[in-house]
């Protein structure tokens, strides 16, 4: 069972907490598709969603609910609760989601107001430490997701705390917040992410995974890193 406690901004599972053995043992590589990169044409409140796809269309009135929350006076809270709601069964959620079978993302929903995607997480993948510039809300539905949060600093970044997301589990971010993160698992860790902004029109950060610098981050240099998961992934498996 899960107790969610509230914790600040965020809402957290009891079992997020690894301590600082689990942060020594991170370390950092990750994945996009082509498709997911590209995104839709930035147009209000546009549907991804494909009605003849049967999976992807269990996941409509999901995507309406998320749309009547970030309509409400607190848009992260209500779309977390809804979130909330949605993971609180993953078998559910990853069956409307469909099984991940490489590193990716199956966007559902993109607005100038909320990007609502599903990521998929190759084993053990990784991604160096990364910036929003606005709000979001992580639900897992399967695996597990291990989220470093990181503050700036004078060297550049220094780790302030650490979230071990399970199935089930849902965690927000302020729209300031740097985090890594990472699939411990030797197999997929699928999660339903949600933006309060059009994820993919906006120009960000990323920090080098060992020097911690920070450069700038955009939709070419985050397809580059999901292709190397999973090429990786095709020749660990002899492919
Ligand atoms: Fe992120």
């Amino acid at each position: 069972m899960n107790t969610r406690i509230p914790s600040g901004d965020r809402t957290v599972s009891r079992r997020e907490m690894i301590g600082a053995a689990g942060l020594g043992l991170l370390a950092l590589p990750s994945v996009m598709t082509s498709e997911a990169i590209a995104g839709p044409p930035n147009e209000p409140e546009e549907r991804i969603i494909k009605t003849t796809d049967r999976n992807l269309g269990e996941m409509q009135s999901f995507v309406d609910d998320c749309i009547a929350a970030n309509k409400e006076s607190d848009p992260q809270a209500a779309v977390q609760e809804v979130l909330a709601r949605g993971v609180s069964d993953p078998a559910k959620m990853l069956k409307a989601v469909g099984d991940p079978t490489e590193a990716g993302l199956k966007v559902f929903h993109r607005s100038k107001t909320l990007t609502i995607f599903a990521a998929s997480w190759t084993p053990q993948m990784n991604l160096m430490p990364h910036n929003h510039l606005m709000w979001a809300a992580i639900g897992i539905y399967t695996g597990r997701e291990d989220n470093i949060l990181w503050q700036r600093s004078e060297g550049g970044l220094e780790a302030k705390d650490v979230r071990c997301l399970f199935a089930g589990d849902v965690a927000t971010l302020k729209p300031n917040a740097i985090h890594s993160v990472t699939n411990p698992l030797e197999r997929f860790t699928g999660g339903v992410h949600i933006y309060g902004g059009d994820f993919f029109a906006t120009e960000r950060s990323q920090w080098d995974p060992e020097s911690l610098v920070e450069e700038p981050s955009n939709g070419a240099v985050i397809r580059a890193i999901f292709e190397r998961a999973n090429e990786r992934m095709r020749r660990s498996r002899g492919h």
